[in-house]
């Protein structure tokens, strides 16, 4: 499966563009500011139906205008060119209609369509399947733990309905939750209620802690990278009834659930060397180069390709936002590597670095 045509129209920085990308592998050279990351983040919008970067989905829509639209060709099976179109429009939640004297209606905020049909983001989410590797990626080592349960969803949400299903019900269940706690604090309501958001967030949080289990099983089963052997740690916060028993006071003062999915982690692990006996692993965050963290990122990254092509047998499209800079001469070829084993779109302000390579096609961003 890959893309062959986006069209965006009032996105961000674009008016109206038309891309075409090769089945191999595209190239995407413009300076600064240009839009480079706007067309990735479209990308990664028609694949996930999600923003990477947006704080408020709003942002996508270009300045002056009230609606942005991305619409993608994406070919499903190369033998026979079984197409579908995915379209994600985005609004700012209101419409202006006519002229003085104009009326604003208020529309959906986003919209989801495959082939011409609305969708809701579950039925959406994953028709196209993409990894993402941007600089803001060596966050993943480095940042909050937010951070860290964001790119597991996005991983595990491409793969699995059920697990989007399971994470929106959650999501969901935990602010209802969270406002009973209020109430049960400030207006002394019956802690019977949350009997049945407990068993809610029990069922669908068992789902996700699983699912997230066997994702960094399967990282952990990567073969040593770069001569370096990494792990990830899953720092669970396992939710259950007892569990529950044992926070419920402290729910209540915090109003908070406190334990569940929403407060996992994991680290970062790499082995020392054999003759260094003091520790055989050590955690990267604290006592990593900024070298070895960016190892560590580029392994997870490879190992997230792996990932999806084993559960789903298709090749997701790479997408390498302006990585290039970052990397030295060695493992850009380890990237050039993965490149070539499936649809790759990579942006780059310096032509240089994509030189020598073969069967790539050019797009040329200008400056606005
Ligand atoms: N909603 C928007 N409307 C219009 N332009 C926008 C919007 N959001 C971002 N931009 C513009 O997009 C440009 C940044 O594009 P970006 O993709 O980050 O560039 P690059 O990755 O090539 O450096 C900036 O000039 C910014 O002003
Ligand atoms: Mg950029």
């Amino acid at each position: 499966m890959y893309i062959t045509r986006i069209r965006l129209t009032n996105y961000r920085s674009f008016k109206d563009t038309a891309l075409s990308f090769s089945k191999d592998i595209t190239v995407i050279v413009g300076p600064n500011a240009s839009g480079k990351t706007n067309v990735m983040e479209s990308i990664f919008l028609l694949s996930t139906g999600k923003s990477f970067h947006a704080r408020i989905e709003e942002e996508m829509v270009a300045y002056d205008e009230e609606i942005a639209r991305v619409k993608g060709a994406i070919i499903e099976t190369d033998g026979e060119k079984v197409g579908t179109n995915l379209e994600v429009v985005i609004t700012r939640g209101t419409i202006t209609i006519g002229e003085s004297p104009e009326k604003v209606e208020k529309i959906a905020r986003k919209r989801l369509l495959i082939n011409g049909v609305g969708k809701r983001l579950v039925d959406f989410a994953g028709t196209f399947k993409t990894v993402l590797f941007g600089p803001q990626d060596l966050g993943l080592v480095t940042e909050s733990p937010s951070i860290r349960r964001k790119f597991l969803d996005i991983v595990l949400s491409q793969v699995d309905r059920e697990y989007r299903r399971a994470s929106l019900s959650y999501e969901k269940g935990l602010r209802q939750r969270n406002k009973l706690l209020l109430g049960i604090r400030e207006e002394n309501l019956s802690r019977s209620l949350l009997l049945f958001w407990d068993k809610l967030l029990i069922k669908n949080g068992d789902y996700i802690s699983k699912k997230r289990e066997e994702f960094i099983e399967f990282v952990n089963s990567q073969p040593p990278f770069d001569g370096h052997k990494f792990e990830l740690i899953y720092d669970k916060s396992a939710i259950s009834e007892t569990r529950l028993q044992q926070y419920a006071e402290e729910e209540i003062v915090a109003a908070s659930t406190l334990v569940g999915p929403h407060r996992d982690d994991f680290v970062f692990r790499v082995k020392e060397r054999e003759s260094k006996r003091v520790k055989e692993f050590r955690e990267l965050a604290p006592y990593g180069s900024r070298g070895e963290q960016r190892m560590g990122v580029l392994w997870l990254k490879l190992a997230e390709l792996s990932f999806i092509e084993s559960v789903t047998g298709e090749k997701p499209t790479l997408l390498l936002d302006d990585i290039f800079s970052e990397l030295d001469h060695e493992h850009r070829d380890i990237v050039f590597g993965a490149s070539k084993g499936q649809q790759t779109i990579i942006t780059t302000a310096d032509p240089h670095y994509v030189e020598g390579f073969e069967k790539i096609e050019k797009i040329t961003l200008n400056s606005l």
